[in-house]
């Protein structure tokens, strides 16, 4: 039920409580609340982001649909400086250049992407811009910054002072490896489900630390790092990208639900699928977070340490998620 007409319905059964008899005898058009339809909204993010669920979450709460209420949400870490994974204040490439990546996707399976974005802060909502003005579902690097500036976005410096530290004492290491497995990345995937019961999805970060300039991980890849089947459920990946990217992560999480699995079922099978390529132990972390229609949800890393936060009924919470190692 849209929002609008149940607050409608609410507003004439409040009313009702006091003239109720006139009312139905006169006319019998008011029809019996039907609180059924209303769904509980709810928003979940991958790692401890408190505040990026609850500024979704209470959005969720004020009638936002779930696209807007991801994007608002997540846009909390992306002006967070002390947040080295996403936006403003993230690690930059081995070259000195913070690049940003992200997606999104909604109910109706519509989807936006930039890749490699330079100067810009709030990647996620001009990813929703590319899906929502453009007859395209990806912008790259330059294009996608002038895109950007063309809607109003200004560019800054997204390097911060301590990134910029952190990146020279990297290069005084000597070490231009590519070192996928020593550098964190921790990506924020946020699903939101609206009072519509319509679920979306966002997913941004600023990639692998010190990764090579022109890298782009998982995170905004559909069906990698975010795919969302309104029918079925969604899922958000974090972690090393390159593994989540050969396994069409998401994507093949969303499909194992449709085929009856759990959303915990789910996870574990994708990490599960990961794992058996590797030669052992993998020195790597992937996480995947998901949930399915009935809002039951599901969380699986490969290591120990990875955990989501989930805001449902004004209560925030951050969970452990289970592990293979
Ligand atoms: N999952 C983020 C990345 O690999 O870029």
């Amino acid at each position: 039920m849209k929002r609008k007409l149940f607050l409608g319905q609410s507003s004439l059964a409040t009313l009702g409580v006091l003239v109720a008899p006139s009312i139905l005898k006169a006319k019998k058009i008011v029809k019996p609340l039907n609180t059924n339809n209303i769904h509980i909204s709810y928003a979940i993010s991958t790692w401890n982001v408190p505040q990026a669920t609850k500024i979704a979450g209470e959005a969720l709460d004020n009638g936002a649909n779930a696209l807007d209420a991801a994007v608002k949400g997540v846009a909390f870490e992306e002006s967070n400086i002390l947040n080295t994974t996403v936006g403003r204040g993230g690690t930059p490439d081995r070259d000195g250049s913070v690049t940003l990546d992200a997606c999104v996707m909604n109910h109706k399976g519509d989807c936006g992407s930039v890749l490699a974005v330079e100067d810009i802060t709030h990647v996620a909502s001009l990813a929703k811009e590319v899906m929502e003005k453009t007859p395209h579902v990806i912008l790259a690097g330059e294009g996608a910054r002038t895109f950007a500036i063309s809607q109003g976005y200004l560019p800054e410096n997204l390097l911060s002072d301590e990134g910029k530290k952190a990146w020279r004492k990297w290069l005084e290491n000597g070490n231009y490896r590519p070192e996928i497995n020593i550098e964190n990345h921790d990506t924020i995937g946020m699903l939101c489900c609206d009072q519509e019961g319509l679920l979306s999805g966002v997913c941004t970060t600023s990639g692998l630390a010190y990764k090579m300039k022109g890298r782009v991980g998982d995170s905004p890849i559909i069906g990698s790092g975010l795919f969302i089947d309104n029918n079925i459920g969604g899922a958000v990946a974090t972690g090393l990208g390159e593994e989540v990217i050969k396994t069409v992560g998401s994507f093949l999480i969303v499909e194992l639900m449709r085929q009856g699995r759990t959303p915990q079922e789910a996870c574990e099978e994708a990490v599960g699928r990961i794992v058996e390529k590797q030669n052992g132990k993998p020195d790597f972390q992937v996480a995947y977070l998901a949930t399915n229609k009935k809002g039951d949800i599901g969380a699986f890393s490969i290591h120990k340490g990875f955990s989501f936060t989930k805001y449902k009924n004004k209560t925030n919470h951050n969970i452990t998620s289970k592990a293979m190692f």
